[in-house]
């Protein structure tokens, strides 16, 4: 399964057909009336690992070559893999630790954990294990934190690379405020980045995030390292978290009380670019949305982390009313799950106790296309547009019994998702395709 394969006309030139309902987004249904394709008895074609076309059943079926095999899916619903925007491979195994809030957890359970990725072998259990639970969930790229060793981010890669998924993967940078075990230095961790940089990105499908983990962890000099390398690098993801918890924020006043604001932090030090992703970015204020908006620097909203976690709601209308770039991610170890669905039920939950409403429509927009766009990726995957990659998924609305008595009850296309979101987990994706080839079948 190789990136090479797909380049093989003779081995995957071959037209696959499935029929099932198709979904995909054109444009944000927030701002736009059409912004979506929905065949409810529709036809994916896909050939070499890229989408041929997408559409009704009646008008496709006669294009097809005589004696097409067509793989039958009907009564699902075949839309665009899912994308998390933030999430740490090595926190997978300790999911769901309980801490009064994110210091503590970070002491007592993230870095005891992440230091069991010193062991090369444990990286790459544990690597190939997540990629295996986000198929499950339909999640077919994320943009990733390893740790702070070198190999977490081969390991993860390797993995990547032998299921052809895309992928974004950085080694954390981090250089003091945490311990011994688990710090570079500001020279070490970016020499070890540029090594990483010219070994894996965009190598096949893998892409590489400069990832310093958040201003408290890295040293002035660091900071101001790795902001000259995402200058030299423009094409490099970054990746960090911003003001998740107020106490996070205190901190980061104490270290820098010259900054204007936490954002401001990351400003100073050449941060704020396009195909940069802020984890959480709660406690932030007008002006640092409008910097965000400005630069193209893009927020990835964490719900299930931050009601664990205690770390706040996040405001999607003053996000929304200053046009920030906005996806939507699990931030697994401190989200409570991989699913994009169960993340979307959270998100709407946020939403209503600020008074605001996220239809189920938009959700979905977020977790497909939305995303892709937030991390500059629509030309590649999000959607069904021909000669995009064709990763996607089968979501089964009757994947239980409850939410086969409750699809069977819905009136409009978005009832219907807003019941997957609510009521939907694991349990509703049927298969997982990446590179149209299967990658998951439950
Ligand atoms: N802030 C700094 N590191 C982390 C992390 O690993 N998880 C979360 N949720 N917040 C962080
Ligand atoms: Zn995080």
């Amino acid at each position: 399964m190789s990136a090479s394969d797909n380049s093989t006309p003779s081995n995957n030139a071959e037209l696959q057909v499935y029929r099932a309902s198709v979904l995909y987004f054109t444009a944000d249904p927030a701002q736009h009336s059409n912004a979506y394709a929905w065949h409810e008895d529709g036809l994916l074609l896909t050939s070499a690992g890229q989408v041929v076309a997408a559409g009704d059943y009646q008008q496709l079926k006669a294009t097809l070559p005589e004696g097409q095999e067509i793989q039958d899916y009907r009564g699902n619903i075949i839309m665009p893999g899912f994308i998390d925007t933030h999430v740490h491979y090595p926190q997978t195994d300790m999911l769901g630790s309980p801490s009064p809030g994110l210091l503590p957890w970070l002491e007592n359970y993230v870095f005891p954990t992440e230091r069991r990725c010193s062991d090369p072998a444990y990286a790459t259990e544990v690597a190939s294990f997540f990629l295996d639970e986000l198929l499950r969930c339909g999640t077919t790229t994320a943009m990733v934190y390893s740790t702070v060793h070198a190999h977490s981010v081969d390991a993860f890669f390797n993995e990547s690379e032998a299921r052809n998924l895309r992928m974004v993967t950085g080694k954390v940078l981090m250089d003091r405020n945490c311990p011994d075990f688990l710090r570079d230095t500001a020279e070490s961790g970016i020499r070890d980045t540029e090594i990483l940089i010219k070994k894996w990105h965009k190598r096949g499908r893998q892409l590489y995030a400069i990832t310093p983990r958040f201003a408290p962890t890295s040293t002035d000099a660091q900071m101001q390292l790795a902001g000259e390398l995402a200058a030299q690098y423009p094409d490099v993801y970054l990746q960090t978290h911003l003001a998740e918890n107020t106490d996070e924020v205190a901190w980061v006043k104490s270290l820098y009380p010259e900054a204007r604001s936490y954002l401001d932090v990351y400003e100073k030090f050449g941060m704020l670019r396009p195909l940069s992703m802020y984890g959480h970015s709660i406690w932030i204020d007008d002006e640092d949305r409008r910097r965000m908006a400005e630069t193209k620097s893009a927020i990835a909203v964490c719900p299930t982390s931050n009601l664990f976690l205690g770390s706040g709601l996040f405001d999607f209308e003053r996000a929304d009313a200053l046009n920030v770039p906005l996806s939507l991610a699990s931030d697994v170890g401190g989200g409570t799950s991989f699913s994009m669905l169960q993340t979307m039920n959270e998100a709407y939950k946020v939403a209503r106790m600020r008074g605001t409403y996220l239809p189920a429509l938009r959700m979905f927009y977020m977790a497909t296309l939305g995303n892709a766009r937030s991390m500059q990726l629509e030309k590649k995957i999000g959607h069904f547009a021909p000669g995009t990659e064709a990763d996607f998924i089968i979501l089964d609305p009757k994947a239980t019994p409850l939410l086969a008595r409750r699809t069977a009850n819905t009136n409009s296309l978005d009832e219907l998702l807003f019941a997957l979101a609510m009521l939907g987990d694991d349990r509703s994706v049927k298969a997982t395709y990446a590179a149209g080839k299967r990658v998951y079948q439950r």
